[in-house]
């Protein structure tokens, strides 16, 4: 059985028990980071870590994250994981009886962590199929909440309609996906959505823009329009998940199936992680 972590023990995960009353249970109150390993090490941990604290913040939840950073590599060797793996942890604002104000402040959060091996699906590797979705999500999307309704109808109907991806309009911009951050080419210039309230700050995103950086690739942080999607050369798609993913269609219509910018910043990307988890 998965051994797993739950408020400072690791644990068999059927021991692993929550109350129901947990704000998490009951509010989808929590924040969650979910973080790639490669040969067993984990990937961009301390940049995850980052974020979780930022989001914590943003929710006002109280926790002291310090003796977290060692349950992913805890979590992995407990669970004998040497190849590829992903690391869940969620953090709720704890458990206190059903009240829409937040519960005392010496209310302890409940902290939960989860190691599983991962097997990238070969396909997205090969171009992923995208639908256009329009953005329902709240205005905090900043904040990488364990609430996801929105992001999962978006994912389901991506499934039913034979597509990997729903990629998130607002006020006619592409601000992201349901799991990950969106790129188009054009130009020979890559874009992306600034960073705003109604985008996660990918990690992988991040990495992605410092090696465009590096390696004089061209890039620019502004709205990619889906009235302009047409015209794009390429698209790709980043995320713990995906790493970087071509995009080989939106809603039916298929970008050019050479992508040789989406291409080198792969090959870029894949030296990071060859470098930090070798
Ligand atoms: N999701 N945008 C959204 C809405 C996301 O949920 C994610 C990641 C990203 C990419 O962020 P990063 O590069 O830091 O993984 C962008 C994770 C993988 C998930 O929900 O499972």
């Amino acid at each position: 059985m998965n051994t797993v972590y739950l408020n400072g023990q690791f644990l068999p995960e059927a021991q692993a028990l929550i109350s129901p009353l947990d704000r998490g249970f009951t509010y989808g109150d929590g924040v969650y980071e979910v973080i790639r390993a490669y040969n067993g090490k984990p990937f961009l941990q301390d940049e995850h870590f980052g974020r979780l604290a930022d989001c914590c913040a943003k929710m006002r939840i109280g926790a002291y994250l310090t003796p977290l950073h060692e349950v992913p590599a805890r979590l992995l060797e407990a669970n004998g994981l040497t190849g590829d793996a992903l690391i869940y942890l969620q953090i709720t604002r704890g458990t206190a009886p059903r009240s829409h104000v937040f519960p005392p402040p010496e209310t302890h959060p409940t902290i939960f962590g989860l190691a599983w091996q991962f097997t990238p699906n070969p396909a997205w590797a090969q171009g992923m199929i995208t639908i256009l979705e329009p953005d329902v999500r709240w205005s905090r999307c900043d904040i990488k909440v364990t609430s996801l309704i929105p992001n999962s109808f978006s994912a389901q109907r991506a499934k039913e309609l034979g597509a990997h991806e729903g990629l998130f309009v607002r006020d006619g911009v592409v601000q992201e996906a349901t799991l990950s951050n969106f790129f188009a080419v054009s130009g020979g210039e890559v874009r992306t959505a600034p960073l705003s309230n109604y985008i996660l700050p990918g990690i992988t995103r991040a990495v992605v823009l410092d090696l465009c950086r590096e390696h004089g690739i061209p890039f620019r942080e502004t709205p990619v329009f889906a009235t302009e999607l047409h015209q794009a050369e390429e698209a790709f798609l980043t995320s713990t998940v995906y790493d970087v993913a071509p995009i080989k269609s939106v809603e039916g219509r298929a970008l050019p199936a050479e992508h040789p910018v989406t291409d080198r910043i792969v090959s870029l990307f894949r030296e990071v992680v060859r470098r930090e988890c070798r």
